[in-house]
């Protein structure tokens, strides 16, 4: 098996793992995942990327509340309007509103007053398909999170990058690609796995 076949062989094994998880499962592991990343968020993180749940990842529900009653403002990614296969990262607060952009995700509509750079964010919230002991991140196949996130690592002021998944969702060992972008850190409700 070549890697991409293996890569995407990973990919229906782990979608398929998490969307078995039941509601119960699903609720416990949205707790957990709360508690663990709130020590990625000291007073001084200002502005939180994060993502609503599709496809049985996990859901951030109560971690965007969280960052709201902790003064923190939060941003959801967004297809590119005009470059290809690029997110861009939209302000989204109680009263953002929302459509389903063409893959069925809920996004904020476009705004241009709701732009916000990369560069304005403390920390990243990333979802992913599948991760391993080193951190190392495979996701959807899309090459969406790797576009916008390719030149991060040059910035200064860079967010944390932080990919979240449920324990099901762990590989041995992934193959990876030069275009992957490294993350800082993987959560999932029992691990923290920092890089
Ligand atoms: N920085 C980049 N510039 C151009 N093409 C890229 C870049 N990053 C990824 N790609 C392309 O995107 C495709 C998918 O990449 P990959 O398999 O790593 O996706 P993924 O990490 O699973 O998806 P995502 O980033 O959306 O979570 C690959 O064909 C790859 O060549
Ligand atoms: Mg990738």
């Amino acid at each position: 098996m070549n890697t991409l076949e293996s890569r995407n062989t990973l990919r229906r094994s782990f979608r398929n793992a998490r969307n078995l998880l039941s509601r119960q499962q699903q609720q416990k592991a949205s707790q957990a995942i709360l508690d663990q990343t709130k020590q990625f968020l000291p007073p001084a993180v200002k502005r939180v990327a994060l993502y609503l749940a599709n496809d049985g990842e996990p859901d951030l529900s109560l971690l965007i509340k969280h960052c709201w009653q902790h003064g923190m403002a939060t941003s959801l990614p967004v297809l590119h309007p005009v470059t290809k296969k690029h997110l861009l990262m939209l302000d989204y607060t109680a009263h953002t509103k929302m459509q389903t952009n063409r893959f069925g995700i809920a996004e904020p509509a476009l705004d241009c007053q709701a732009i916000r750079l990369l560069s304005e964010h403390d920390v990243v919230f990333m979802p992913l398909v599948g991760f391993d002991k080193k951190g190392n991140r495979l996701g959807m196949g899309g090459g969406f999170y790797d576009r916008t996130l390719s030149k991060v690592a040059e910035q200064k002021n860079r967010p944390r990058l932080i990919g979240i998944a449920h324990d099901c969702q762990q590989a041995d060992s992934l193959p990876i690609q030069p275009w992957d972008v490294p993350l800082d850190a993987i959560i999932t409700p029992t691990l923290i796995i920092q890089t």
